[in-house]
This record gives structure tokens, C-alpha cells and sequence, in this order.
């Protein structure tokens, strides 16, 4: 077995983008840990796609524009953010770092940027809030017992999380040959602990002669339609919808009043063959024509990347693997450094494109 080196102390000057924190996170990982962390799901094609699609968007800049009292500032659901950077929900952060997530919010604080707390996180969500000079978002997975759940959406909005954020992409984990060849599983120290205490649904042994995966209870259980009203019902937190992939579902998100959406396909972790976010991003922010913000994630690793994904249509984004390699690498420090990095990219993108403020970034900044 590796064995992870410590963690970085002050941050190399070699670092200048977000991929150099890839290899410093790994060395400082175990092997199988890496392997969840940084796979994807079957052969990754999905999760190549979403890094390799941005390269085919070309940018069209607009020269000697006015810059003067430029800023890139977001109004979200009533909060304004300092940028349309997000952190997207990642589940259990200790085997990342062994402070997890309260090590993650203090880079978020740092940097201002928004963070989605995933119902797996590995320190409790109100441990998390106590710690937080920026605010959080709650990361919902519907649970089968739809009590506990009652009390955790309660327990979000006690804490002061400022939005509910379904993720609708996976009522199962999805085949992550990667992780499975690492052997990797969860050590003792990291679990799911705003779950404990819930009721699990037993799981019956699997007969051959029927679905191997349909018996499931999982899949009795999960989340459909109508449990948006049921959630909305709970809370008067804005709700959005993650895991949207086409315009179709989008229409029907909004039928069903989902205030927001986020196109996303779990950074190619669920199901292999579906196709880069990018990709869909703007027939999806068509068909919604702002009637509610459209955020997305999948590939971020360029403030470039993100001028494109604000050109599509979209109001913000989220990076998962890169700040998680900035907290495996270096701590908070390396979270908030991920985070200055993309914000700065953005900055200097946006100033020599030509555009002042978000509001400015149109589909005519792009050629393809
Ligand atoms: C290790 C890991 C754990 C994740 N856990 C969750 C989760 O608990 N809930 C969720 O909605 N998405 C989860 N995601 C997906 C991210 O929220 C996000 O959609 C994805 O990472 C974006 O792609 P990127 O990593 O290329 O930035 C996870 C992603 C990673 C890499």
C-alpha cells in the first residue's frame, strides 16, 4: 500500500492552475482513496468528455471595450455572490483531509465562494454552518425513509443553508469499475454521519431468476415528480433540481416547480455514455429562457471554462474534483487557492474579451 506523503504546508510557486493540484493530491492519498475520488464511472468516457468538450468552444473577443468598474458578481435566489464560482457537493471529504469538510468551508470562506454540502459529507451539516463565512447550500439525496429526510431538509434550514439542491441523477450508484478495482471502501473514521440514526430499508438477497437490480429497495424508494412538491411542502428554501441533462426534463423541472436548475452528470461518475454538460448546456438554457437560474457543472478546470459555460446561458458554476484536490494537497489553503485561481482566470478572461460584468458575457463571445 502508498503511503500518502503529509500534507503541502505552503503552496510550491510551480502551482499556477488548478491541474497542478491533481498530482500533489494524489501523493497524498492512499491509492483506493484516490481511485474514488478522482474515477468515473465504466470507462470514463463521460467524464473525459466534459474536461475534453470545452477545447472545441472557440472564443470571440471583443477589443478596446470599457472595462472601468468591472466585477463579476451574481444575484442568486436573493443572496449576491462575489462570483459565479460554486463548490458542488462532494461526499465524504475526510478521506480527503481528516478535517473534511470544516476544512473545505474555512478555503470557502476564504475566497467567498458558495459551497453545496452533500447529504454524505463526513461532519455534520450544522458543524459545517458553525464554521462558514459564506453560505451553504444543502445537497439532498432523497432517502427512503421520508421522515428522517423531513428532518434533515428542517435541520439545513435551522442551520441557515440558503437552498435545497435535489440531486435527481442517481437513485442507485453507478458502475465505477475504477473504484472497484482499487478495492476501495469507506475506513471507520469516515461515514455519513448526518444519516445516522435513519431507518435502512432491508435488503433481500438477490434471486437469479428475477432482476438483479430492479428487487432493490432502493429503487422503490427513490425519488420521483412528485416529491418535489413534498419537499417544497418542508421548506421555504429555494429547491433545485441536479442531474438535468436535457431540455425535456428541464420543461418538466419547472412543471413541477423545481426554482432552479443545475446541468449536471455527477462529473461521469453514474452512467457512462452520457454526454459532456457543455454540450447540452444551451438547449437546456433555451428552453428555460430565464425563467429560473441555470447552473452546471462537469470539466471546470479554466476561468476560460466557465466564461463559456456563462456565454451558454448559464448563471453560475460548480468544480467538484478541483478543490478537492486543492484540500487533499494543502488543506483549506489549497481549497481557497483553487478557488482564486478560477476566479482570477475568469477575471482576466472576461477583461480581455471584453466584457465588464457577467451581464455582458452573450453566446456571440463564442464561435462554435
Ligand atoms: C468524489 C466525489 C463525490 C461526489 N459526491 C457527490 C454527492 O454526494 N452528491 C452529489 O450530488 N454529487 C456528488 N458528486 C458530483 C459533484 O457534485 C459534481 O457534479 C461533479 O464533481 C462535477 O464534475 P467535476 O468533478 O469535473 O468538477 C461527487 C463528485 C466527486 C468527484
Amino acid at each position: 500500500m502508498n503511503v500518502p506523503l503529509p500534507k503541502l504546508q505552503q503552496i510550491p510557486h510551480a502551482v499556477a492552475s488548478v491541474h497542478d493540484y491533481e498530482p500533489l493530491a494524489r501523493e497524498r492519498m492512499t491509492a483506493a482513496a484516490w481511485a474514488y475520488l478522482s474515477g468515473g464511472a465504466a470507462d470514463e468516457e463521460t467524464m473525459r468528455a466534459n474536461e475534453a468538450a470545452f477545447a472545441r468552444f472557440k472564443l470571440q473577443p471583443q477589443v478596446l471595450q470599457d472595462l472601468r468598474g468591472g466585477h463579476t458578481q451574481v444575484s442568486l435566489f436573493g443572496q449576491t455572490y462575489p462570483s459565479p464560482l460554486f463548490l458542488a457537493p462532494v461526499a465524504f471529504q475526510k478521506l480527503a483531509h481528516e478535517h473534511g469538510e470544516l476544512e473545505t468551508v474555512l478555503g470557502a470562506s476564504a475566497m467567498q465562494v458558495g459551497m453545496v454540502v452533500s447529504t454524505q459529507a463526513s461532519v455534520t451539516l450544522e458543524e459545517i454552518a458553525a464554521q462558514a463565512a459564506t453560505p451553504l447550500w444543502f445537497q439532498l439525496y432523497l432517502q427512503a425513509d421520508r421522515d428522517f429526510t423531513a428532518r434533515l431538509i428542517q435541520r439545513a434550514e435551522n442551520a441557515g443553508y440558503k437552498a435545497i439542491v435535489l440531486t435527481v441523477d442517481a437513485p442507485l450508484s453507478g458502475i465505477r469499475n475504477r473504484e472497484q478495482r482499487s478495492g476501495f471502501s469507506l475506513p471507520p473514521s469516515v461515514s455519513a454521519v448526518n444519516l445516522h440514526g435513519m431507518r435502512l430499508p432491508s435488503m433481500p438477497s438477490v434471486d437469479p431468476s428475477g432482476p438483479l437490480v430492479f428487487g432493490s429497495p432502493l429503487l422503490d424508494t427513490a425519488a420521483r415528480w412528485n416529491d418535489i412538491a413534498w419537499i417544497k411542502e418542508r421548506t421555504s428554501l429555494p429547491v433545485l433540481l441536479k442531474g438535468i441533462l436535457t431540455d425535456v426534463d428541464a420543461e418538466r423541472a419547472l412543471a413541477y416547480g423545481a426554482d432552479g436548475i443545475i446541468v449536471s452528470n455527477h462529473g461521469g461518475r453514474v452512467l457512462d455514455g452520457l454526454p459532456a454538460t457543455i454540450d447540452v448546456l444551451e438547449s437546456i438554457t433555451t428552453a428555460v429562457g430565464g425563467r429560473v437560474p441555470v447552473l452546471m457543472d462537469g470539466g471546470i478546470r479554466r476561468g476560460s471554462d466557465i466564461f463559456k459555460a456563462l456565454a451558454l446561458g448559464a448563471q453560475a458554476v460548480l468544480v467538484g474534483r478541483p478543490f478537492a484536490w486543492g484540500l487533499a494537497a494543502a488543506g483549506a489553503v489549497g481549497v481557497s487557492h483553487v478557488a482564486k485561481l478560477l476566479r482570477m482566470e475568469l477575471e482576466v478572461t472576461m477583461a480581455l474579451m471584453g466584457c465588464r460584468d457577467l451581464a455582458n458575457i452573450t453566446r456571440v463571445h463564442l464561435s462554435n
